[in-house]
């Protein structure tokens, strides 16, 4: 799997967002995507997913070769990408359990193993406590981690995560933590926006940075990133 972004350019009725940004995530590979409040890490992925507001104006983001700028929702989610959205955006009047079930599936996954209900209960023990309870009624941390069970159900070979930690406890930030890095070793793709640097580059070995200029002002190695702190100043403010 190969996504493709290229002289993107996004926006809004009000005001233009993106101008121009470039990025390849490739296969097994996992990316962080940073930036400051507002610099547009959610207008980004929503365009990736297809999900209107924004407006893409200009450029293309393909996913293995296929244009996606055109393509419907659901097509793009037929095509592997899943998308964990900011807020978690659960069915709160649905229950655990059928908030697992009601999303389309893909047939197969890409490493064969299909994600099944029984299969995100042992990646979420939690969950299976909680299986019959409104979403509403779930912590924020079984929120999160009913997000992520419902994003893997689609048997996605891009898993996109947009500020997964946010207003997570501690506890429950460790729990996530430990299975995203799992989902990460187990050759899912990942792009993940965060306001948690430290959790993001634990996550990913690539990153890329937007700034105020809309485009990707920035771009390396977790590594590099962490190792310099004129970067994280001046990008992060960190
Ligand atoms: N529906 C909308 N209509 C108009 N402008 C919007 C809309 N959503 C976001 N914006 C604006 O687009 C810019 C980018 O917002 P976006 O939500 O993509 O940033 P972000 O990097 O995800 O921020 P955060 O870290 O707070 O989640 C901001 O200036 C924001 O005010
Ligand atoms: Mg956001």
């Amino acid at each position: 799997m190969t996504l493709q972004v290229t002289g993107l350019h996004v926006g809004y009725a009000t005001a233009q967002v993106l101008h121009g940004v470039d990025f390849t995530i490739g296969a097994a590979e996992s990316v962080a995507l940073l930036g400051r409040n507002g610099m547009g890490k959610t207008t980004l992925v929503r365009a990736i997913c297809g999900l209107r507001p924004p407006t893409v104006s200009a450029g293309s983001i393909t996913y293995d070769g296929a244009e996606l700028t055109k393509m419907p929702v659901h097509r793009i989610s037929r095509a592997g990408i899943a998308l964990v959205p900011q807020g978690r955006r659960v069915f709160g009047s649905l229950t655990t359990l059928e908030n697992l079930t009601v999303v389309p599936r893909r047939r197969s996954a890409p490493d064969g193993q299909a994600w099944t209900v029984e299969r995100v209960f042992e990646f979420f023990p939690r969950l299976a406590e909680r299986s019959g309870s409104m979403a509403r009624s779930l912590s924020g941390g079984e929120q999160q981690m009913l997000a992520i069970g419902r994003a893997l159900m689609t048997n996605p070979s891009l898993l996109i995560m947009d500020e997964p930690s946010e207003g997570l406890a501690p506890s429950v930030l460790d729990v996530i933590q430990d299975r995203l890095e799992g989902l990460r070793a187990s050759g899912l793709s990942i792009l993940i926006a965060e306001q948690n640097v430290d959790l993001a580059l634990d996550i990913a070995e690539r990153v890329i940075v937007i700034d105020d200029s809309g485009t990707i002002a920035w771009s390396g190695t977790s590594e590099q990133l962490r190792a310099d702190d004129v970067l994280l100043e001046r990008h992060l403010s960190i």
